[in-house]
Protein backbone atom coordinates (compact mmCIF):
# COMPACT_ATOMS: atom_id res chain seq x y z
CA UNK A 1 0.00 0.00 0.00
CA UNK A 2 1.05 3.70 -0.98
CA UNK A 3 2.26 5.13 2.42
CA UNK A 4 0.27 8.60 2.13
CA UNK A 5 -2.79 5.86 1.77
CA UNK A 6 -2.15 4.12 5.12
CA UNK A 7 -1.67 7.58 6.71
CA UNK A 8 -4.78 8.76 5.15
CA UNK A 9 -6.33 5.76 6.27
CA UNK A 10 -5.05 6.31 9.46
CA UNK A 11 -6.19 10.01 10.02
CA UNK A 12 -9.82 9.01 8.89
CA UNK A 13 -11.41 7.96 12.07
CA UNK A 14 -9.97 10.88 13.78
CA UNK A 15 -11.60 13.14 11.30
CA UNK A 16 -14.76 11.42 10.74
CA UNK A 17 -15.52 11.46 14.83
CA UNK A 18 -14.37 15.34 15.08
CA UNK A 19 -16.88 16.31 12.34
CA UNK A 20 -19.51 13.96 13.49
CA UNK A 21 -19.00 15.47 16.97
CA UNK A 22 -19.69 19.28 15.65
CA UNK A 23 -23.22 18.35 15.65
CA UNK A 24 -23.74 18.90 19.24
CA UNK A 25 -21.75 21.95 19.48
CA UNK A 26 -22.70 23.89 16.28
CA UNK A 27 -25.91 22.18 15.00
CA UNK A 28 -26.37 24.48 11.82
CA UNK A 29 -22.96 26.20 11.30
CA UNK A 30 -22.73 30.36 10.37
CA UNK A 31 -24.12 31.22 6.92
CA UNK A 32 -20.87 32.07 4.68
CA UNK A 33 -21.19 34.68 1.93
CA UNK A 34 -20.58 32.43 -1.08
CA UNK A 35 -18.73 35.58 -2.49
CA UNK A 36 -15.94 35.76 -0.06
CA UNK A 37 -15.86 31.99 1.46
CA UNK A 38 -13.43 30.75 -1.89
CA UNK A 39 -11.11 33.15 -0.06
CA UNK A 40 -11.92 32.45 3.85
CA UNK A 41 -11.90 28.56 3.44
CA UNK A 42 -8.55 28.81 1.05
CA UNK A 43 -10.18 26.72 -1.41
CA UNK A 44 -8.68 28.23 -4.09
CA UNK A 45 -6.64 24.97 -6.76
CA UNK A 46 -2.88 24.73 -6.12
CA UNK A 47 -0.57 24.49 -8.96
CA UNK A 48 1.82 22.44 -6.69
CA UNK A 49 0.41 19.32 -4.83
CA UNK A 50 0.54 19.36 -0.97
CA UNK A 51 1.56 16.77 1.63
CA UNK A 52 -1.22 14.62 2.73
CA UNK A 53 -1.96 16.01 6.05
CA UNK A 54 -1.92 19.40 4.98
CA UNK A 55 -4.70 18.12 2.06
CA UNK A 56 -6.67 16.08 5.30
CA UNK A 57 -6.36 19.14 7.11
CA UNK A 58 -8.08 21.21 4.75
CA UNK A 59 -10.42 18.94 4.08
CA UNK A 60 -11.73 18.84 7.45
CA UNK A 61 -11.58 23.03 7.62
CA UNK A 62 -14.01 23.00 4.87
CA UNK A 63 -16.24 20.46 6.25
CA UNK A 64 -16.77 22.39 9.72
CA UNK A 65 -17.97 25.02 7.83
CA UNK A 66 -20.53 23.05 5.58
CA UNK A 67 -24.26 23.07 6.79
CA UNK A 68 -25.05 20.10 8.77
CA UNK A 69 -27.92 17.67 7.71
CA UNK A 70 -27.59 15.50 10.29
CA UNK A 71 -27.96 18.14 13.54
CA UNK A 72 -30.70 18.17 15.63
CA UNK A 73 -31.93 22.14 13.89
CA UNK A 74 -32.25 20.18 10.24
CA UNK A 75 -35.74 20.16 9.61
CA UNK A 76 -35.28 21.83 5.46
CA UNK A 77 -34.86 18.61 3.84
CA UNK A 78 -36.46 14.95 2.91
CA UNK A 79 -33.33 13.20 4.11
CA UNK A 80 -31.23 13.99 7.77
CA UNK A 81 -29.21 12.08 10.14
CA UNK A 82 -26.49 9.57 9.93
CA UNK A 83 -27.00 5.65 9.53
CA UNK A 84 -23.55 4.24 11.42
CA UNK A 85 -23.60 1.37 9.29
CA UNK A 86 -24.27 2.96 6.09
CA UNK A 87 -21.91 5.68 6.18
CA UNK A 88 -18.79 3.93 6.99
CA UNK A 89 -19.90 1.00 4.11
CA UNK A 90 -20.50 4.52 2.06
CA UNK A 91 -16.88 5.11 2.78
CA UNK A 92 -15.45 2.02 2.29
CA UNK A 93 -17.25 1.59 -1.01
CA UNK A 94 -15.12 4.75 -2.94
CA UNK A 95 -12.17 2.84 -1.28
CA UNK A 96 -13.38 -0.18 -2.98
CA UNK A 97 -14.16 1.89 -6.38
CA UNK A 98 -15.93 -0.67 -8.21
CA UNK A 99 -18.07 0.41 -11.32
CA UNK A 100 -21.20 -1.20 -11.19
CA UNK A 101 -21.95 -2.17 -14.95
CA UNK A 102 -20.82 -6.04 -15.05
CA UNK A 103 -20.24 -8.55 -12.61
CA UNK A 104 -16.51 -9.18 -13.76
CA UNK A 105 -15.71 -5.56 -12.05
CA UNK A 106 -18.21 -5.65 -9.41
CA UNK A 107 -18.81 -8.86 -8.39
CA UNK A 108 -20.86 -9.58 -5.41
CA UNK A 109 -21.69 -5.80 -5.42
CA UNK A 110 -24.08 -6.99 -8.38
CA UNK A 111 -25.34 -9.77 -6.49
CA UNK A 112 -25.88 -7.14 -3.37
CA UNK A 113 -27.68 -4.76 -6.02
CA UNK A 114 -29.62 -8.18 -7.53
CA UNK A 115 -31.04 -9.26 -3.85
CA UNK A 116 -32.10 -5.42 -3.20
CA UNK A 117 -34.12 -4.88 -6.44
CA UNK A 118 -35.86 -8.06 -5.09
CA UNK A 119 -36.52 -7.48 -1.80
CA UNK A 120 -37.54 -3.85 -2.15
CA UNK A 121 -39.61 -5.10 -5.39
CA UNK A 122 -41.47 -8.02 -3.13
CA UNK A 123 -41.91 -5.05 -0.53
CA UNK A 124 -43.30 -3.06 -3.26
CA UNK A 125 -46.22 -6.33 -4.69
CA UNK A 126 -43.72 -7.02 -7.44
CA UNK A 127 -42.97 -10.31 -7.51
CA UNK A 128 -40.73 -10.68 -10.24
CA UNK A 129 -39.54 -6.89 -10.20
CA UNK A 130 -36.63 -6.02 -12.46
CA UNK A 131 -34.53 -2.99 -10.79
CA UNK A 132 -30.99 -0.75 -11.15
CA UNK A 133 -30.13 1.69 -8.78
CA UNK A 134 -29.89 5.54 -10.00
CA UNK A 135 -28.17 8.61 -8.58
CA UNK A 136 -30.87 9.74 -7.36
CA UNK A 137 -34.82 9.65 -7.69
CA UNK A 138 -35.45 12.24 -10.19
CA UNK A 139 -33.12 10.05 -12.55
CA UNK A 140 -35.24 6.95 -11.37
CA UNK A 141 -38.28 9.13 -12.69
CA UNK A 142 -36.51 9.80 -15.88
CA UNK A 143 -35.85 6.29 -16.41
CA UNK A 144 -39.40 5.29 -15.78
CA UNK A 145 -40.23 8.21 -18.19
CA UNK A 146 -37.93 6.81 -21.02
CA UNK A 147 -39.39 2.79 -19.83
CA UNK A 148 -43.28 4.34 -20.15
CA UNK A 149 -42.41 6.31 -23.78
CA UNK A 150 -40.41 3.29 -25.76
CA UNK A 151 -43.53 1.33 -24.49
CA UNK A 152 -45.58 3.98 -25.82
CA UNK A 153 -44.30 4.55 -29.22
CA UNK A 154 -41.19 1.02 -29.82
CA UNK A 155 -40.11 3.24 -32.70
CA UNK A 156 -38.98 6.13 -30.57
CA UNK A 157 -35.72 5.08 -29.26
CA UNK A 158 -34.52 4.48 -33.17
CA UNK A 159 -36.31 7.03 -35.32
CA UNK A 160 -37.33 10.08 -32.47
CA UNK A 161 -40.63 11.08 -31.29
CA UNK A 162 -41.73 12.18 -35.19
CA UNK A 163 -43.41 15.16 -33.67
CA UNK A 164 -46.37 13.44 -32.65
CA UNK A 165 -47.84 14.65 -29.35
CA UNK A 166 -47.27 12.42 -26.24
CA UNK A 167 -49.26 13.28 -23.29
CA UNK A 168 -48.18 12.16 -19.36
CA UNK A 169 -50.51 12.94 -16.85
CA UNK A 170 -49.14 14.16 -12.78
CA UNK A 171 -50.62 15.49 -10.24
CA UNK A 172 -50.20 19.57 -9.69
CA UNK A 173 -48.40 18.60 -6.14
CA UNK A 174 -45.75 16.32 -7.92
CA UNK A 175 -41.97 16.51 -8.14
CA UNK A 176 -40.61 18.92 -10.71
CA UNK A 177 -38.36 15.94 -11.87
CA UNK A 178 -41.33 14.65 -13.83
CA UNK A 179 -41.45 18.21 -15.93
CA UNK A 180 -37.91 18.07 -16.14
CA UNK A 181 -38.03 15.12 -17.65
CA UNK A 182 -40.67 15.16 -19.88
CA UNK A 183 -38.77 18.22 -21.37
CA UNK A 184 -35.27 16.27 -21.41
CA UNK A 185 -37.18 13.23 -23.41
CA UNK A 186 -38.31 15.57 -26.29
CA UNK A 187 -42.04 14.90 -25.29
CA UNK A 188 -42.51 19.05 -24.62
CA UNK A 189 -43.35 20.03 -20.98
CA UNK A 190 -46.49 21.38 -22.48
CA UNK A 191 -47.75 17.79 -22.85
CA UNK A 192 -47.51 17.13 -18.84
CA UNK A 193 -50.87 17.67 -17.91
CA UNK A 194 -51.49 19.11 -14.47
CA UNK A 195 -54.19 17.10 -12.89
CA UNK A 196 -55.72 19.23 -9.52
CA UNK A 197 -55.41 17.65 -6.40
CA UNK A 198 -58.25 17.41 -3.42
CA UNK A 199 -57.93 19.07 -0.07
CA UNK A 200 -55.54 16.75 1.16
CA UNK A 201 -53.17 17.08 -1.86
CA UNK A 202 -53.88 13.76 -3.55
CA UNK A 203 -54.51 13.99 -7.42
CA UNK A 204 -58.36 13.41 -8.27
CA UNK A 205 -59.24 10.41 -10.35
CA UNK A 206 -62.14 11.38 -12.26
CA UNK A 207 -60.05 15.10 -13.24
CA UNK A 208 -57.48 12.19 -14.56
CA UNK A 209 -59.75 10.00 -16.90
CA UNK A 210 -61.43 12.81 -18.25
CA UNK A 211 -57.84 14.60 -19.06
CA UNK A 212 -56.80 10.73 -20.93
CA UNK A 213 -60.42 10.70 -22.76
CA UNK A 214 -60.00 13.54 -23.48
CA UNK A 215 -56.77 13.44 -25.03
CA UNK A 216 -57.10 10.29 -26.69
CA UNK A 217 -60.26 11.80 -28.37
CA UNK A 218 -58.17 14.25 -30.25
CA UNK A 219 -55.58 12.16 -31.20
CA UNK A 220 -53.09 12.73 -28.65
CA UNK A 221 -50.48 9.76 -27.57
CA UNK A 222 -51.07 9.00 -23.36
CA UNK A 223 -47.96 7.63 -22.51
CA UNK A 224 -47.46 7.79 -18.82
CA UNK A 225 -49.71 8.47 -15.39
CA UNK A 226 -47.32 9.51 -12.75
CA UNK A 227 -48.88 9.00 -9.43
CA UNK A 228 -46.81 10.26 -5.97
CA UNK A 229 -46.57 8.18 -2.76
CA UNK A 230 -45.28 11.04 -0.51
CA UNK A 231 -45.44 14.31 -2.10
CA UNK A 232 -42.81 16.76 -1.65
CA UNK A 233 -44.29 19.89 0.19
CA UNK A 234 -47.37 17.84 2.48
CA UNK A 235 -46.43 14.40 2.12
CA UNK A 236 -49.10 13.36 0.64
CA UNK A 237 -50.20 9.93 -1.20
CA UNK A 238 -52.28 9.63 -4.35
CA UNK A 239 -54.76 7.15 -4.10
CA UNK A 240 -53.04 4.42 -5.88
CA UNK A 241 -55.39 1.78 -6.16
CA UNK A 242 -57.99 4.15 -7.89
CA UNK A 243 -55.27 5.44 -10.46
CA UNK A 244 -54.57 2.09 -11.18
CA UNK A 245 -58.36 1.46 -12.05
CA UNK A 246 -57.82 3.89 -14.68
CA UNK A 247 -54.71 3.54 -16.28
CA UNK A 248 -55.84 -0.22 -16.67
CA UNK A 249 -59.27 1.08 -18.08
CA UNK A 250 -57.22 3.28 -20.88
CA UNK A 251 -53.86 1.14 -21.33
CA UNK A 252 -51.76 3.81 -19.73
CA UNK A 253 -48.30 2.92 -17.87
CA UNK A 254 -48.91 3.77 -14.46
CA UNK A 255 -45.46 5.14 -12.23
CA UNK A 256 -45.46 5.52 -8.86
CA UNK A 257 -42.95 8.42 -7.69
CA UNK A 258 -42.15 6.96 -4.25
CA UNK A 259 -39.02 8.28 -3.71
CA UNK A 260 -40.11 9.97 -0.18
CA UNK A 261 -42.71 7.97 1.04
CA UNK A 262 -42.11 4.69 -0.41
CA UNK A 263 -39.95 3.85 2.98
CA UNK A 264 -43.80 3.86 4.28
CA UNK A 265 -43.95 0.00 2.64
CA UNK A 266 -41.55 -0.83 5.61
CA UNK A 267 -44.16 0.31 8.47
CA UNK A 268 -47.11 -2.40 9.07
CA UNK A 269 -49.81 0.77 10.24
CA UNK A 270 -48.74 2.81 7.48
CA UNK A 271 -48.32 0.56 4.43
CA UNK A 272 -52.08 0.85 3.52
CA UNK A 273 -51.25 4.51 2.39
CA UNK A 274 -49.91 2.53 -0.90
CA UNK A 275 -52.33 0.25 -1.69
CA UNK A 276 -52.66 -0.90 -4.82
CA UNK A 277 -48.75 -0.18 -5.47
CA UNK A 278 -49.16 -3.89 -7.07
CA UNK A 279 -50.79 -3.03 -10.11
CA UNK A 280 -48.15 0.13 -10.98
CA UNK A 281 -45.71 -0.73 -14.36
CA UNK A 282 -42.68 0.72 -12.44
CA UNK A 283 -41.91 2.65 -9.03
CA UNK A 284 -39.01 4.73 -7.39
CA UNK A 285 -38.07 4.40 -4.43
CA UNK A 286 -34.99 6.74 -2.58
CA UNK A 287 -33.51 4.74 0.55
CA UNK A 288 -31.55 7.80 1.24
CA UNK A 289 -34.36 9.93 2.35
CA UNK A 290 -37.29 7.74 4.70
CA UNK A 291 -34.53 5.39 5.22
CA UNK A 292 -31.30 7.24 6.01
CA UNK A 293 -28.72 5.78 4.17
CA UNK A 294 -26.53 8.30 2.86
CA UNK A 295 -27.17 10.57 -0.65
CA UNK A 296 -27.87 9.08 -3.22
CA UNK A 297 -29.39 5.83 -3.01
CA UNK A 298 -32.66 5.98 -5.21
CA UNK A 299 -34.04 2.86 -6.98
CA UNK A 300 -36.31 2.46 -10.16
CA UNK A 301 -38.33 -1.07 -10.32
CA UNK A 302 -40.40 -2.24 -12.64
CA UNK A 303 -43.34 -4.96 -12.23
CA UNK A 304 -42.19 -7.35 -15.07
CA UNK A 305 -38.73 -8.87 -14.71
CA UNK A 306 -37.11 -8.12 -17.99
CA UNK A 307 -39.34 -5.18 -19.92
CA UNK A 308 -36.73 -2.67 -17.96
CA UNK A 309 -33.32 -4.21 -20.28
CA UNK A 310 -36.09 -5.00 -23.05
CA UNK A 311 -36.65 -1.17 -22.87
CA UNK A 312 -33.40 0.40 -21.92
CA UNK A 313 -30.62 -1.54 -23.08
CA UNK A 314 -27.78 -1.44 -25.49
CA UNK A 315 -24.93 -3.65 -26.49
CA UNK A 316 -21.12 -2.71 -25.94
CA UNK A 317 -18.96 -5.64 -26.70
CA UNK A 318 -15.86 -3.99 -25.38
CA UNK A 319 -18.13 -3.73 -21.87
CA UNK A 320 -20.43 -6.57 -22.08
CA UNK A 321 -18.10 -9.26 -22.34
CA UNK A 322 -19.66 -12.09 -20.67
CA UNK A 323 -22.04 -13.33 -17.56
CA UNK A 324 -25.84 -12.54 -18.72
CA UNK A 325 -28.01 -9.33 -18.21
CA UNK A 326 -28.96 -10.06 -14.84
CA UNK A 327 -25.49 -10.43 -13.56
CA UNK A 328 -24.51 -6.62 -15.64
CA UNK A 329 -26.86 -4.24 -14.54
CA UNK A 330 -25.21 -1.80 -16.91
CA UNK A 331 -27.39 -3.36 -19.58
CA UNK A 332 -30.61 -1.63 -17.82
CA UNK A 333 -28.93 1.34 -16.44
CA UNK A 334 -28.88 5.16 -17.97
CA UNK A 335 -25.26 5.20 -17.11
CA UNK A 336 -22.44 3.50 -18.34
CA UNK A 337 -19.74 4.20 -15.22
CA UNK A 338 -21.72 3.86 -12.00
CA UNK A 339 -21.03 4.23 -8.25
CA UNK A 340 -21.46 1.45 -5.70
CA UNK A 341 -24.78 3.04 -4.03
CA UNK A 342 -26.03 -0.75 -2.76
CA UNK A 343 -23.01 -1.67 -0.06
CA UNK A 344 -24.37 1.20 2.01
CA UNK A 345 -27.93 -0.03 1.66
CA UNK A 346 -26.89 -3.59 2.46
CA UNK A 347 -24.95 -2.84 5.26
CA UNK A 348 -27.70 -0.31 6.88
CA UNK A 349 -30.16 -3.36 6.16
CA UNK A 350 -27.73 -5.71 8.26
CA UNK A 351 -27.81 -3.33 11.27
CA UNK A 352 -31.41 -2.76 10.89
CA UNK A 353 -33.28 -5.64 10.03
CA UNK A 354 -36.72 -5.05 8.32
CA UNK A 355 -37.77 -4.44 12.10
CA UNK A 356 -35.43 -2.03 12.53
CA UNK A 357 -36.38 0.08 9.54
CA UNK A 358 -40.06 -0.08 10.76
CA UNK A 359 -39.19 1.18 13.68
CA UNK A 360 -37.26 3.91 12.19
CA UNK A 361 -40.80 4.88 10.70
CA UNK A 362 -42.53 4.83 13.36
CA UNK A 363 -40.58 6.92 15.62
CA UNK A 364 -40.47 9.39 12.45
CA UNK A 365 -44.13 9.33 12.37
CA UNK A 366 -44.44 10.11 15.99
CA UNK A 367 -42.15 13.13 15.66
CA UNK A 368 -44.16 14.50 12.70
CA UNK A 369 -46.94 14.34 14.98
CA UNK A 370 -45.78 15.46 17.83
CA UNK A 371 -44.66 18.66 15.82
CA UNK A 372 -48.20 18.75 14.75
CA UNK A 373 -49.20 18.51 18.13
CA UNK A 374 -47.73 21.24 19.57
CA UNK A 375 -48.49 23.66 16.63
CA UNK A 376 -52.26 22.86 16.86
CA UNK A 377 -52.47 23.11 20.68
CA UNK A 378 -50.56 26.87 20.47
CA UNK A 379 -52.56 29.65 20.10
CA UNK A 380 -50.04 31.87 17.84
CA UNK A 381 -49.25 29.00 15.35
CA UNK A 382 -51.78 27.54 12.52
CA UNK A 383 -51.50 24.20 11.59
CA UNK A 384 -52.54 23.41 7.65
CA UNK A 385 -53.33 20.19 7.96
CA UNK A 386 -52.73 16.75 9.83
CA UNK A 387 -49.22 15.16 8.72
CA UNK A 388 -49.96 12.74 5.85
CA UNK A 389 -46.42 11.34 6.71
CA UNK A 390 -43.71 13.05 8.13
CA UNK A 391 -44.09 16.58 6.54
CA UNK A 392 -45.55 19.14 8.99
CA UNK A 393 -46.58 22.71 7.37
CA UNK A 394 -48.02 25.82 9.27
CA UNK A 395 -47.23 29.14 10.32
CA UNK A 396 -47.01 31.82 13.01
CA UNK A 397 -49.91 33.24 12.39
CA UNK A 398 -49.77 36.89 10.87
CA UNK A 399 -45.91 36.54 10.17
CA UNK A 400 -44.13 35.70 7.07
CA UNK A 401 -43.22 32.29 6.65
CA UNK A 402 -40.70 33.24 4.24
CA UNK A 403 -38.95 35.57 6.32
CA UNK A 404 -39.27 33.43 8.95
CA UNK A 405 -37.05 30.44 7.52
CA UNK A 406 -34.20 33.08 6.43
CA UNK A 407 -34.00 34.56 9.88
CA UNK A 408 -33.85 31.42 11.59
CA UNK A 409 -30.59 30.41 9.20
CA UNK A 410 -29.06 33.86 9.16
CA UNK A 411 -29.21 33.41 13.30
CA UNK A 412 -27.84 29.74 13.25
CA UNK A 413 -30.89 28.60 14.91
CA UNK A 414 -32.52 26.24 12.55
CA UNK A 415 -32.31 25.17 9.04
CA UNK A 416 -36.10 24.99 7.56
CA UNK A 417 -38.04 25.32 4.09
CA UNK A 418 -40.98 27.09 3.39
CA UNK A 419 -43.46 26.42 0.34
CA UNK A 420 -46.26 27.88 -0.83
CA UNK A 421 -49.42 25.30 -0.96
CA UNK A 422 -52.97 26.69 -1.47
CA UNK A 423 -51.75 30.11 -2.00
CA UNK A 424 -50.58 30.07 1.87
CA UNK A 425 -46.52 30.32 2.11
CA UNK A 426 -46.35 27.80 4.55
CA UNK A 427 -42.89 26.96 6.75
CA UNK A 428 -42.23 22.99 5.60
CA UNK A 429 -40.73 20.94 8.57
CA UNK A 430 -39.82 17.28 7.58
CA UNK A 431 -39.26 15.15 11.12
CA UNK A 432 -36.53 12.68 8.80
CA UNK A 433 -34.14 12.32 11.60
CA UNK A 434 -35.30 9.85 14.00
CA UNK A 435 -32.66 11.13 16.78
CA UNK A 436 -34.43 14.09 17.15
CA UNK A 437 -35.51 14.79 20.54
CA UNK A 438 -39.15 15.69 22.18
CA UNK A 439 -36.92 19.31 23.08
CA UNK A 440 -35.97 19.65 19.76
CA UNK A 441 -38.95 20.07 18.68
CA UNK A 442 -39.99 22.67 21.19
CA UNK A 443 -36.76 24.49 20.68
CA UNK A 444 -37.68 24.50 16.87
CA UNK A 445 -41.49 26.63 17.98
CA UNK A 446 -39.63 28.83 20.17
CA UNK A 447 -36.84 29.83 17.47
CA UNK A 448 -39.67 30.83 15.19
CA UNK A 449 -41.41 32.51 17.23
CA UNK A 450 -38.21 34.77 18.48
CA UNK A 451 -37.56 35.20 14.77
CA UNK A 452 -41.31 36.00 14.41
CA UNK A 453 -41.31 38.83 17.26
CA UNK A 454 -38.52 40.93 15.32
CA UNK A 455 -40.47 40.90 11.80
CA UNK A 456 -43.28 43.16 11.19
C1 LIG B 1 -41.66 13.06 -4.55
C2 LIG B 1 -40.24 13.23 -4.99
N1 LIG B 1 -39.83 12.66 -6.14
C3 LIG B 1 -38.57 12.78 -6.58
C4 LIG B 1 -37.65 13.51 -5.88
C5 LIG B 1 -36.26 13.66 -6.41
O1 LIG B 1 -35.41 12.85 -5.68
P1 LIG B 1 -33.82 13.08 -5.72
O2 LIG B 1 -33.57 14.30 -4.90
O3 LIG B 1 -33.29 11.83 -5.15
O4 LIG B 1 -33.46 13.27 -7.16
C6 LIG B 1 -38.03 14.13 -4.68
C7 LIG B 1 -37.04 14.92 -3.93
O5 LIG B 1 -37.31 15.48 -2.92
C8 LIG B 1 -39.36 13.99 -4.23
O6 LIG B 1 -39.78 14.58 -3.11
Amino acid sequence: MHDDLARSLGRLSELALAYAQLDDSDPVRPVLDPDHAVDSLGLALPALGMDIDSVLDRVARVLAATPSTSGPRFFNQLFAGRDPAAAVADMLASLANNSMYTYKVAGPMVLIENLLVREMGRLAGFEDAEGVFTPGGSLSNLAALLCARNAAVPHARDRGVDGRPLRVYSSADAHYSIRKGVGMLGMGRDNLVSIPCDAEGRMDPVALEAAVVADRATGLTPVMINATAGTTVQGAFDPLDALADVAERQGVWLHVDGAYGGTMLLSEPRRHLLAGLHRADSFTWDAHKMMGVPLVCSVILVRKRGLLTALLNESASYLFQGDTDLYNPGTRSLQCGRRNDVLKLWAAWQYHGLTGFAARVERQLLLANQLADRVAAAPDFSLLRRPASLNVCFELTGKPSDAICARLHELGLAMVGHATVNERCVIRTACVNPDLRAEDLEALLDAIREVGATLP
